[in-house]
């Protein structure tokens, strides 16, 4: 039996692979994606991970730098879209898990192996994900879920078949740090523990990749943002690829506080959870693309995308990447973004994304119609008196028989 495991480095996939081995008794080839977040966490992650995996007697082991591609062909195309679950998540997590499994898909395929293994738990959103995306890509692949299969019953229990496989157990983990943490380049998320009563204030500790609005400079930073096809394409008009101008929203995020949210959402499964997250450059993204499509859309195609994207959002956080509906919708918003481009200027201050400049030169904002000066003919104010007329036509009608009963 040949496994090909996602594989973070950390203490809970490290006890899943050994599981694996001991209690599966399977090859495990690991894959472990760099989706930025070694950037976040201090940068020896991907070593360690390689390290860790040597350790364990791995002699397939997969790390791909994997940034550009998870921005161009996963977050670009979801902002396309200004998808947010819920009125307020930017889907970090969720948008990342189809890549992975993408990922571990091809790689079963090279490596000859007829399983992935995920170190998600049985309780949440990212089995689903990686799940329903594996088997979309492969309608054969076994999936081994070990959080669902084991018999350990507690932490305690985990961390006693960590010691007897000499697993190292990290001592500088707070004992009340957040139980799950996922990061990459759009965002970071801690769900769990000290985390779990919403009616209690997350301690500041968990905010790992901004810093307290409160503390931001008190003067504000002002940044241009160029865009092409609806996707940002260059920062103060130098050109970037996707994954460093990710990096470049991200910085300015975080030097200005911005980003941060702590949220009660409704998982796939069914309960609630509570998670903080942090999206520093996602969230500077989102308010420059409104901008700029402000601009460029029209109002039919706005309004429709508008009506679209919370079944949008819905489909990626419930893990539909890979459907058919997910394709239909990702057309029609593709088709609207073709002359969404120009430059957005934007004041980031103390924890907020202002718009005070865009231009294009698709633009659909004319000045000559709007006037409130002499518009030279552009527009005949007498046209709106007949407008206006027949959209009351049944507006009067309602109001004669209401005043009649
Ligand atoms: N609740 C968020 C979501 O469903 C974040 C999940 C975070 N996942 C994790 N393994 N820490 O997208
Ligand atoms: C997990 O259950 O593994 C993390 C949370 C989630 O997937 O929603």
């Amino acid at each position: 039996k040949k496994v090909v495991l996602a594989y973070s480095g950390g203490l809970d996939t490290s006890i899943i692979l050994k599981w694996l081995q001991t209690e599966y008794g399977a090859e495990v080839v690991t894959f472990t994606a760099d989706l930025g977040q070694s950037t976040i966490e201090g940068g020896a992650e991907l070593e360690e991970a390689k390290r860790k995996a040597e350790n364990l007697g791995i002699k397939e082991i997969y790390i791909e730098d994997v940034r550009d591609e998870f921005i161009r062909d996963f977050v670009f195309p979801m902002f396309r879209a200004n998808a947010v679950y819920e009125g307020v998540y930017l889907l970090g997590t969720s948008i990342a898990r189809p890549l992975i499994s993408k990922r571990l898909i091809e790689i079963a395929e090279e490596t000859g192996a007829d399983a992935i293994a995920h170190g998600a738990t049985g309780k949440g959103n990212d089995q689903v994900r990686f799940e329903l995306a594996a088997y979309a890509l492969n309608p054969d692949i076994k999936v081994i879920a070990p959080w669902r299969e084991w018999e350990f019953k507690s932490r305690t229990d985990l961390m006693n078949f960590a010691e007897t496989h000499q697993i190292q157990i990290a001592k500088d983990k707070r004992n009340e740090a957040p139980f799950s943490v996922d990061a990459n380049l759009l965002h970071s998320s801690s769900e769990g523990k000290v985390l779990e009563d919403p009616a209690v204030e997350a301690p500041e500790y968990v905010y790992m990749r901004t810093i307290d609005p409160q503390d931001a400079p008190d003067e504000p930073t002002m940044v241009k943002i160029g865009f092409e096809g609806g996707d940002p394409v260059s920062i103060d008009g130098k050109k970037m690829g996707p994954a460093d101008l990710f990096g470049k929203l991200n910085q300015l995020g975080h030097d200005n506080g911005i980003g941060r949210l702590d949220l009660v959402e409704n998982r796939f499964v069914g309960m609630k959870s509570r998670g903080v997250y942090e999206t520093p450059g996602g969230t500077i993204l989102l308010t420059a693309h409104r901008a700029i499509e402000s601009i460029t859309l029209d109002r039919g195609a706005g309004h429709l995308k508008d009506e679209l994207m919370p079944r949008y959002a819905e489909l990626i956080y419930n893990g539909f990447w890979f459907s058919p509906e997910r394709d239909m919708l990702q057309a029609a918003i593709d088709a609207s973004q073709t002359h969404v481009e120009g430059e957005v200027t934007l004041k980031l201050y103390k924890g907020n994304v202002i718009v005070v400049a865009r231009d294009s030169a698709k633009s659909l904002y004319s000045e000559a119609l709007v006037t409130f000066e002499d518009d030279a003919g552009a527009y005949d104010q007498e046209d709106a008196h007949g407008f206006i007329q027949l959209n009351a036509l049944r507006l009067r009608t309602l109001a004669a028989r209401n005043r009649k009963s």
